[in-house]
């Protein structure tokens, strides 16, 4: 695909259905998938057709309400127990990003609340899905703001590395950590994107290549393994990762290998970023060892295409994701500012919960 796009969104609301951006067809193939039924939300979301925390959590935002729409019944307890069912299937998707439940529980949250017929719970959960996906823009671009504050400052123009896809894809649009690049390019500060690759499912040279082509960001592509070369090489000023589950104590889950990055970067006294919503924050979970951890099947290790890569006989472990202690961690960037991870709970205006 040639074609170059001004703006991502890889979920639409339109014409009562929602549009996914295919991300599993990227950067080959831009195709739009509709989806009407929960079931259908609920395999894209577990296939990686919609994918990266914020973007999970607006899909199954979306997810509860067509499961509500397809409940025939003007019993409120009945509906309500229907809808549970939906939350649950939603719920058994993928377990590390912490959006998910969270949109779920909000989403039913509005069911509860709200008083009077069926029909009208179905509408107010429309509402809440659509706020739960415009607020999301809005609190990227002011993670955007405040990562640009954040982030070192030098004469020059500053080269940011970032790992797996925390863009506009991952989110309702602009992006995370690449919307911390999004807002330092606007400003005139950055150079250049190095991004990782990603293995197994390569998000990064699928994903943030493609997004910062669209964009018109210079980005360098590099294998995982590169990037304590290039710190080394004095090419990296600033990591900037995103988020998938951040406990009360500022451990982070993010995809696998990020951990590895936040230790090169301590060796090389690179500042390392997290960039993540107050919704990414599990303040229910004291510290990071409580997070759950996707694992996924091996064929994304050992099969590329219709390739083989490994002899019979191999054993695999694929864990998606793994945890950054907050010690190795600079600061996090919220909507509401950038914290040190200890006082992450200043960003929920004080509460730990
Ligand atoms: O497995 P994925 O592609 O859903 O993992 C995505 C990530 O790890 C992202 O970094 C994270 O969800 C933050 S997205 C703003």
């Amino acid at each position: 695909m040639n074609q170059v796009m001004n703006q991502v969104y890889p979920v639409i609301w339109q014409n009562n259905s929602v549009l996914l951006i295919d991300q599993t067809r990227l950067p080959n193939e831009y195709t739009l998938v509709e989806i009407n039924r929960s079931e259908d939300m609920a395999e894209a979301i577990k296939n990686m057709i919609v994918r990266g925390a914020p973007a999970i959590g607006v899909a199954a935002g979306y997810g509860i309400y067509l499961g509500a729409r397809e409940i025939e019944t003007s019993d409120r307890s009945q509906f309500l127990v229907k809808l549970e069912e939906t939350a649950k299937l939603l719920r058994a998707t993928r377990p590390t990003a912490v959006n998910l439940f969270w949109a779920i529980s909000r989403m039913l949250k509005t069911a509860y609340e709200t008083v009077g017929k069926v029909s009208e719970i179905q509408q107010a959960l429309l509402a809440t899905a659509q706020a739960i996906h415009a607020e999301d823009i809005k609190t990227c671009k002011a993670i955007g703001d405040h990562g640009l504050a954040a982030l070192p400052s030098k004469p020059d123009k500053l080269i940011i590395l970032t790992h797996c896809n925390a863009g506009a894809l991952a989110t309702a649009g602009y992006g995370t950590a690449l919307g911390v690049v999004r807002s330092a390019w606007s400003a005139g500060r950055l150079a250049r994107v190095y991004a990782d690759e990603t293995r197994p499912r390569l998000q990064g040279a699928k994903l943030t290549a493609w997004e910062c082509v669209q964009e018109r960001i210079p980005v360098t592509l590099i294998t995982d393994n590169m990037a304590a070369h290039c710190m080394k090489q004095g090419l990296i000023d600033a990591v900037v990762v995103g988020a998938d589950r951040i406990a009360a104590n500022g451990d982070t889950a993010n995809k696998i290998g990020t951990y590895s990055l936040a230790i090169v970067a301590k060796a090389h006294n690179i500042p390392f970023f997290v960039a993540a919503p107050l919704s990414t924050v599990d303040f229910e979970l004291t510290e990071g060892s409580q997070i759950p951890i996707e694992e996924r099947h091996p064929g994304e290790i050992y099969q590329v295409g219709d390739t083989i890569l490994t002899p019979p006989g191999v054993e695999f472990y694929n864990p998606a994701f793994d945890v950054t202690p907050a010690a190795l961690i600079t600061a996090i960037i919220t909507e509401n500012g950038a914290f040190a991870p200890q006082e992450l709970y200043k960003a929920n205006g004080g509460n730990n919960n």
